[in-house]
């Protein structure tokens, strides 16, 4: 799957290697080609840099992961999102984008044509660079979002991260809820003292 990365830090960083080690093709969406956050992904073969309009014309798949309040510039940025699946990672814990109150609301609004799917934010990057702790036991992600397609394509790629599932929260109105789920683990790992190698598995009877 082309996959375009928009936000090339912990996050971007994290996923992208783990999909081109999968197999995917990886396009790395940035400000400044020649300065940005995660360029040591070009030493991986399967990945290239691109401005980010050029990155998404070339991807069927976007991961927006960096800032909330850049969300109105890189939807400018994007151009022609029609049809493609945006995964939104970002948290508005610190800040917000402007006029709206998270970045899954000012997406599903702005980026007009797109299927937006909240996934990859309920859980430090570390455990996105490694979901698999003692006794190979493969971490859980979460996902919300109204459209069912997108979020089967989503499942598979957190699958192809190392994730065991990828559990569906419920369509749009669930996303705030996942949101708080992120602010849980922030609460547990940083709040509460317990670090940034805790994760939350559903366990079933
Ligand atoms: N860190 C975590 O463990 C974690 C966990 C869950 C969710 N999240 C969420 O994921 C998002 C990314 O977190 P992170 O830790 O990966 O951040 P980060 O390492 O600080 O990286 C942020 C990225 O955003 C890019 N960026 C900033 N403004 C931009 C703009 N106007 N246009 C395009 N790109 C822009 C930066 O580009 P440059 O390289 O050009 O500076 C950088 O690549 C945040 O919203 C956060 O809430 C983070």
């Amino acid at each position: 799957m082309n996959i375009a990365i928009i936000g090339t830090g912990n996050i971007g960083t994290a996923l992208g290697k783990a999909w081109a080690k999968a197999g995917h093709t990886i396009f790395l969406g940035v400000r400044d080609l020649e300065n940005f956050k995660g360029k040591e992904m070009l030493g991986i073969a399967n990945v290239t840099v691109h401005s980010i309009g050029e990155a998404v014309k070339l991807s069927e798949v976007i991961l927006i992961a960096a800032i909330p309040p850049a969300t109105a510039e890189i939807v400018n940025a994007m151009g022609n999102v029609n049809g493609k699946i945006i995964i939104d990672t970002m948290n508005s814990v610190r800040s917000k984008p402007e006029g709206y109150n998270n970045t899954f609301e000012a997406l599903t609004d702005l980026a007009k044509g797109a299927e937006v799917v909240k996934c990859f934010n309920s859980t430090g990057f570390e455990n996105m660079a490694n979901p698999i702790y003692p006794n190979d036991v493969h971490l859980d992600m979460f996902m919300a979002g109204d459209s069912k397609t997108a979020k089967e394509t989503v499942k598979q790629l957190a699958k192809d991260v190392g994730f065991a599932d990828c559990y569906d929260f419920g369509g749009n109105d669930k996303v705030i809820l996942l949101e708080q789920f992120a602010l849980a683990w922030i609460n547990l790992a940083m709040m509460q003292g317990h670090g940034r190698n805790i994760a939350f598995k559903i366990i079933k009877r």
